[in-house]
């Protein structure tokens, strides 16, 4: 019988990481935090045929690649299925059917070997990404979460717990990236081919800031959206051409530099010396270098993800999945998927 209570707690388990919320079916091992291997089949262009993600091929796509992504996880890092200790899974937020996959795939898994389950929630995962820089990482940090569901700035507190110091009142940033791509006739996925086409322009164009104006807990990107839309349709109706590098690189910056400025503010308020980042559009090069420099100039520790573990992967599942397996957080094999999880 598959007892949770009867698990040992190892201090550096084996953890195989899988994530299937959206269109990139993935898988990853770690050792303590070592990470050991990371693979990722993604249906993203065959999804760019849509301009965006179509829930049920993402699903389909998950069904076939899931078995595949595991195999080659487990074949790179030199791990046989039976020297596993747990497997922590995304079980939310995200597409229903697509987290369904991973998820059924991860409980047969668990059975078959009589390991804990861990069910991860995939924003704490961006969270956790962080933790593959550096293995002696600790909280307390200032996190900036900055992806395509949420933007906040958080004080984590401990592995477990931390407090929104500012977030979106409506959209997110990588939301607001990837509607700004459309405008600008830019193919899926869209954040990376903003971040492109704003190598070749200037921060020309006045636009307004993401955060709030008055308010330092606020940031807003549904206007600034608009404000890019109303650029572009004011151009053109005047008969003007806009050159669109130049839409792409002041967009960035007024999407980014409000959210580097109090992250930093809020670093120092705290009197929190380290800073960390996760969540898809922490991938962006202005951001990091931004970030970068900015804690820098205030004495601050940054810690950022590597690139490829800022957008969807398995490896910060499993980063994830270690804090709560050293936790003891396990999960019964009825555990299901939920579409939405509330930041805090
Ligand atoms: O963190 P993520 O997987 O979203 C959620 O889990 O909610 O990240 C996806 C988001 C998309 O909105 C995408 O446009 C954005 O991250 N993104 C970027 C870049 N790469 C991905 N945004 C700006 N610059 C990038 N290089
Ligand atoms: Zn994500």
């Amino acid at each position: 019988m598959y007892d949770i209570k009867s698990f040992k707690i190892k201090k550096e388990p084996l953890i195989l990481g899988i994530e299937s919320s959206c269109d990139e079916t993935a898988a990853a091992v770690i050792f303590g935090r070592k990470l050991l291997s990371s693979e990722i089949i993604s249906s993203a262009t065959e999804q760019a045929k849509y301009g965006g993600v179509v829930p049920e091929i993402a699903s389909r796509a998950h069904t076939e690649a899931v078995d595949e992504v595991v195999s080659a996880a487990l074949k790179s890092a030199g791990v046989q299925p039976n020297e596993l200790d747990a497997v922590a899974v995304t079980y939310g937020a995200g597409l229903l059917g697509a987290l369904l996959v991973g998820l059924s795939f991860a409980k047969a898994f668990a059975y078959s070997l009589n390991i804990p389950l861990i069910a991860v929630n995939h924003i704490r995962g961006h969270l956790a990404a962080a933790y593959l820089s550096d293995e002696n990482l600790k909280p307390p940090f200032i996190t900036l979460l900055a992806s395509g569901g949420h933007t906040a700035i958080l004080h984590t507190k401990t592995f477990t717990q931390f407090k929104v110091l500012a977030a979106t009142c409506d959209d997110a940033a990588g939301e607001a990236f990837d509607k700004v791509a459309r405008v600008l006739g830019l193919p899926y996925p869209g954040g990376v081919n903003v971040e492109r086409l704003a190598l070749e322009g200037k921060p020309s164009i006045k636009l307004p800031s993401a955060l709030v104006r008055a308010s330092k807990t606020k940031f807003s990107y549904s206007g600034l959206k608009t404000a890019v839309i109303n650029a572009m349709h004011n151009a053109a109706q005047r008969g003007e051409t806009i050159d669109k590098g130049d839409v792409a690189c002041s967009f960035q910056h007024s999407a980014i530099d409000p959210l580097v400025k109090r992250t930093v503010e809020c670093a120092l308020e705290k009197g929190v010396k380290t800073v960390t980042a996760g969540g898809g559009v922490v991938a962006n090069g202005y951001l990091r270098e931004s970030l970068k420099r900015a804690c820098d100039a205030a004495g601050l520790k940054l810690v950022l993800p590597e690139k490829k573990y800022c957008t969807d992967n398995a490896a910060m599942i499993a980063a994830e999945g270690l804090t709560q397996y050293l936790d003891g957080k396990f999960s019964p094999l009825s555990l299901n998927a939920t579409a939405h999880i509330p930041l805090a």
